[in-house]
């Protein structure tokens, strides 16, 4: 079948700054963005699962939440920050959820844990913003957040599947990767400064 041309009803050229570099590439209007970071950028960090929002494999970082990338197209992604498993680390230097992941042994196959990791580091985010999640019992702006329990971290993770069901050390790495930030935070250290905190 001949290509269709770069702009047409179907098609057209988008600038997707992922990983904090942009790129400029023709795209079909429906692709996904999990589709478009596999297929077009060679990001294969981000694993395609279910293909319909219910495992969290496929889940990146736009603007800093979390987001299933086999529900958003590409074309919707256009001007925000995308940031993939591949991006997360500075270099050589982990990202404390990574590291955490890799001390308390939450690594699980390839398949899941990247989606585990991205979600991990939005979720310690949006417990730190005071968003409530659905078993925060005194949901009130004023009550702050709730402490990071294994109830909260495992309701927060909930759309990370693993058929393996692997989940407690997961647990517990994100618990120490919160710690990590929230002592960093009130340091004022930045993000890259954590791992030596975590030491
Ligand atoms: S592949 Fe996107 S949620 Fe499963
Ligand atoms: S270890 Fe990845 S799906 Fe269970």
């Amino acid at each position: 079948m001949p290509s269709a041309p770069a702009t047409s009803p179907t098609h057209g050229t988008i600038t997707l700054k992922v990983n904090g570099e942009k790129h400029t590439l023709p795209v079909d209007h429906r692709t996904t963005l999990l589709d478009a970071l596999r297929e077009r950028f060679d990001l294969t960090g981000t694993k395609k699962g279910c293909d319909q929002g219910q495992c969290g494999a496929c889940t990146v970082l736009l603007d800093g939440r979390r987001a299933v990338s086999c529900l958003q197209l590409a074309v919707a992604a256009e001007g925000r920050e995308i940031t993939t498993i591949e991006g997360v680390a500075e270099g050589e230097q982990l990202h404390p959820v990574q590291q955490a992941f890799l001390d308390l042994d939450g690594y699980q196959c390839g398949y899941c844990t990247p989606g585990q990791i991205c979600s991990a580091i939005a979720v310690i985010e949006e417990h730190a913003a005071g968003w409530p999640s659905a078993v925060t019992d005194d949901v009130r702006p004023e009550a702050g957040p709730p402490p990071l329990s294994a109830e909260e971290i495992r309701e927060r993770m909930s759309g990370n599947l693993c058929r393996c069901a692997a989940y407690v050390s997961i647990v517990q790495a994100v618990s120490r990767a919160a710690a990590v930030h929230e002592q960093t935070t009130r340091s004022g250290q930045t993000p890259a400064a954590e791992k030596g905190a975590a030491a």
